[in-house]
């Protein structure tokens, strides 16, 4: 019988899992903007152009976790994390942020990591704390060209 660590290694995401990555994220509660910066092509763009990676863990056919891996040369950012309601509390969610941590160290020699998280998501707040992120006092603003983007 797999124990859980055998069964719930992350794995590597590509275009080919774009519909299960966005099915999780529905699943999950998380906003899909499957017209603008989650549309296909903008999937394949983001990874092609090599500072994003899409990590996940699989079980049979149901993608039970995802995160989308970024980096700006400074710091590596831990973004769109979702697991499936099914498999929450088992220890998914740190295990992509212990295999995001070890890509920003060990491939990329980043010593800094974050992630945007809001205030109401205790859940997540909760995760990051526990593995060992502080929050800032910082407000996150953005600008965007058209509505959807
Ligand atoms: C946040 C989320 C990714 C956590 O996934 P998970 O696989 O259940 O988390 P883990 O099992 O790895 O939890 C690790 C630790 O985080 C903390 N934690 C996780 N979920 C928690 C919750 N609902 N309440 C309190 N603490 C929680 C606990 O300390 C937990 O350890 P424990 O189970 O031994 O107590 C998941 O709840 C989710 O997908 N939420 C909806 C989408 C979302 O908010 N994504 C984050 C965007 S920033």
């Amino acid at each position: 019988m797999p124990t859980d660590s055998e069964l719930f290694a992350p794995c590597d995401l590509g275009p080919a899992d774009y519909a299960d990555i966005l099915d999780l994220w529905r699943r999950a509660g998380l906003p899909v903007r499957a017209e603008g910066r989650d549309a296909p092509e903008a999937f394949a763009r983001q990874l092609a152009g090599g500072a994003q990676r899409v990590i996940g863990v699989r079980n049979e056919e149901t993608l039970a976790a995802v995160a989308v891996l970024t980096h700006d040369g400074r710091k590596g950012w831990i973004n769109r994390m979702a697991v499936d309601p099914m498999y929450r509390r088992r220890g998914l969610a740190q295990r992509l942020i212990a295999e995001a941590e070890r890509w920003f160290r060990e491939d990329l020699g980043l010593e800094v990591y974050a992630a945007l998280i809001e205030q109401h998501n205790s859940a997540s707040l909760a995760l990051f704390a526990r593995a060992g992120y502080r929050p800032f006092d910082i407000v996150y603003m953005s600008k965007r060209l058209r509505s959807g983007a």
